[in-house]
């Protein structure tokens, strides 16, 4: 599947020998697997578009087992490819030939919690979700949230550096991220678990780290901020009448809601569309070609309906929406968040999934959806937009019956040239992993990237960590 799609030369690392595995089963007993059910499903990627032959699955528990894995593969010149929940969407979590799968699913250990602070120390293997139920028992919640919460793990969500649907909120992980404990290459440990809101010694190397994609080291455990649970949250789902109107409405929005505002999410027709077709989700308002789901959050339930009613009158009756419904309940809230959430499912079930996740100037965020409608014509099933509309990034998915070059070459560079004429990014929150590798010029100067092979080099000399990822093919 990946030789054929894309060109790729294996580089000149050793191949594992049964002293290889030997070793590896003397500082994992049990937790070496070589089962070729097993291994299947770890060597393909979530959307099933790229797949690795890895024969070895390693599964430790602990910093020192890592490390003395990452020790004998530097010493022995094996490429290593870590994989968390393996729900990422650029195909960095699987390996591209025979790289050994480093697995932190059994590193699933929470280390501390600071119930005044906020602070949460964990190892990187813990699943988002439950991180989120654990801090939230505790008054808390952490502060970001996506889709894959049921199987991504915190230590895959810093290195990708994902962004998701509380970005609007809390920002960056790279903000709420305090500190970091990382395996280098040569299995030398970088202990950093810091809980310091305030740090100016010296480079904050942590940040080297946060989406770096596995390719300059295991991230082995993590300490991070967590937020006040909120005490009221409401969820209105809209309908707008056109993309003009949703800019409007988000405007509007920031006004009159403020502090309390916590998301702002947007889908077209197509995607309700595909979440009924695919998932049996019924819409909750009249059909409009765009829906916005907008997220309150904050201390009392009184003061915040009544702002989110004050703006939910005002932008019906001058036309910016034209329907909508709010939910308070749990359950509810959850069912209205499902139709944004659950579209990656939808389109995977709809056909082979072309994915762009751009960063692109508001005023401008929709307009390559009609633009590829009219230039792919009946060669792609569906074209639609979606995502996280509060922070200037579209996610633009095109479906067909199966992969084609030449809907392939119809798509590309034309999406990527598209919106580097706007100086937008080709990777808003996806990173660059194995597929979008070699886009990274659309969006990073010369010196930028040779700054960053030489980080590269430096930190693991002979490549072993993710090779084929991240970085572009030298030509
Ligand atoms: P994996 O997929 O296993 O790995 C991702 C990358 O990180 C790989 O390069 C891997 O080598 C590396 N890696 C993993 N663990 C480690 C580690 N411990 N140390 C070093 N490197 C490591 N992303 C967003 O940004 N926002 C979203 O809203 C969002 N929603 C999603 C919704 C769905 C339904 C799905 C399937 C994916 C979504 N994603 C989203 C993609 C996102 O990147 C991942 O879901 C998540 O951050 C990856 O975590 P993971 O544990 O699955 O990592
Ligand atoms: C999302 O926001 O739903 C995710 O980033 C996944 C996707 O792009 O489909
Ligand atoms: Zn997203």
């Amino acid at each position: 599947l990946t030789a054929e799609r894309y060109p790729v030369q294996r580089l000149p690392f050793s191949e594992v020998t049964e002293e290889d595995l030997a070793a590896f089963e003397h500082m994992l007993p049990g937790r070496v697997i070589t089962d070729p059910e097993v291994l299947a499903a770890v060597n393909v990627d979530w959307l099933r578009s790229v797949r690795g032959c890895s024969r070895v699955l390693l599964r430790p528990r602990t910093t020192e087992e890592v490390s003395r894995i990452l020790r004998h593969c530097h010493q022995r010149n094996l490429a290593v490819s870590p994989q968390g929940g393996n729900t990422g969407m650029v195909g960095g979590s699987v390996p591209v030939f025979d790289e050994i799968i480093l697995s932190t699913a059994l590193m699933n250990r929470i280390l501390s919690f600071h119930d005044v602070s906020g602070t949460l120390v964990c190892q990187a293997g813990c699943v988002l979700e439950q991180l989120g139920r654990h801090v939230e028992e505790r008054g808390f919640i952490m502060p970001l949230d996506l889709g894959a919460k049921g199987s991504c793990h915190i230590g895959g969500n810093v290195a990708t550096n994902a962004g998701g649907l509380r970005f609007l909120r809390y920002g960056s992980l790279r903000g709420t991220v305090l500190g970091l404990e990382v395996v280098l290459a040569d299995g030398s440990v970088l202990s950093g678990l810091s809980s310091l809101r305030k740090d100016n010694t010296g480079y904050d190397l942590k940040q080297l780290f946060i989406g770096s994609e596995g390719t300059l080291g295991v991230v082995t455990a993590v300490s991070i901020a967590c937020v006040p649970r909120p005490q009221a949250v409401n969820v209105a789902f809209l309908g707008c009448p056109g993309f003009q109107e949703v800019l409007q409405t988000f405007r509007f929005c920031k006004a009159q809601l403020g502090e309390i505002l916590s998301a702002f999410e947007f889908l077209d027709a197509e995607c309700m569309q595909l979440v009924g077709r695919h998932l049996g989700l019924s819409c909750p308002v009249r059909g409009s070609p765009f829906y916005v789901l907008v997220e309150t959050a904050g201390s009392s339930v009184a003061h915040d309906s009544e702002k989110l009613t004050a703006f939910l009158e005002q932008a019906l009756s001058s036309g910016l929406l034209t329907d909508g419904t709010v939910a308070t309940e749990q359950r509810r809230v959850q069912a209205l968040w499902a139709l944004r959430e659950r579209i990656t499912e939808a389109l995977s079930r709809d056909g082979y999934v072309y994915k762009y996740d751009l960063s692109l100037p508001l005023e401008q965020l929709y307009h390559l959806v009609p633009d590829l409608r009219a230039r792919l014509g009946p060669r792609a099933r569906h074209v639609v937009g979606y995502g996280h509309l509060g922070d200037g990034n579209l996610h633009l998915n095109v479906t067909a019956e199966a992969y084609s070059a030449e809907l392939c070459a119809a798509l590309e560079p034309y999406v990527y040239e598209w919106t580097a004429a706007r100086r937008g990014s080709v990777s808003a929150e996806h990173g660059l992993g194995f597929r979008k590798k070699d886009v990274i010029g659309y969006s990073k100067p010369p010196a930028a990237l040779e700054l960053m092979r030489q980080l590269k080099g430096l930190l693991d000399p002979k490549g072993i960590l993710n090779p084929y990822k991240t970085l572009p093919t030298r030509a």
